[in-house]
């Protein structure tokens, strides 16, 4: 018989509540894919958040067992407490629907903090080659500039 895993996921606004939903257990789950499960098989009424599930954008930040986490980068087997997960949306920001909240604040601190990209090339422009040399230390900026790409890849389509 399949193993089942129970998750309890905050559903609604402010006044929501707890609904617990039943997911087969797997080997290598992150939290993330277990959300996806219970949105796309059982209940696609489910609000949440995702992008780059990579570890890179931050969309798809909850509450975890209490804990703030990154539910891409977060396996099931380091956060389950008695074969159960609890999900909330982060607790300090205001609840939107389920998992989802408004993070109008946090955009405009970033934007006063001038936190974003103002490029000044235009598709005119002629496209610049950027090689690194294959040395060690250069594989983990590839690695993430791979996971950026992705990231906005999935934002733009
Ligand atoms: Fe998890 Fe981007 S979807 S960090």
């Amino acid at each position: 018989m399949e193993k089942m895993l129970a998750v309890k996921i905050w559903r609604g606004e402010e006044d929501g509540e707890f609904v617990t939903y039943q997911v087969p257990s797997r080997e290598n789950q992150t939290v993330l894919d277990v959300v996806t499960e219970i949105q796309r098989q059982v209940d696609p009424t489910l609000a949440y958040r995702f992008s780059c599930r990579v570890g890179v954008c931050g969309s798809c930040a909850m509450t975890v067992n209490g804990k703030p986490r990154w539910t891409c980068r977060s396996h099931v087997k380091n956060v389950v407490k008695n074969n159960t997960i609890v999900l909330e949306p982060l607790r300090n920001m205001p609840r939107i629907k389920d998992l989802v909240v408004d993070m109008t604040e946090f955009f405009d601190k970033w934007k006063k903090a001038g936190g974003e990209f103002i490029g000044t090339r235009t598709r005119h422009d002629s496209l610049r080659w950027w090689i690194l040399p294959a040395k060690p230390e250069n594989r983990r900026m590839r690695r993430s500039n791979a996971s950026t790409a992705r990231c906005v890849m999935r934002l733009v389509m």
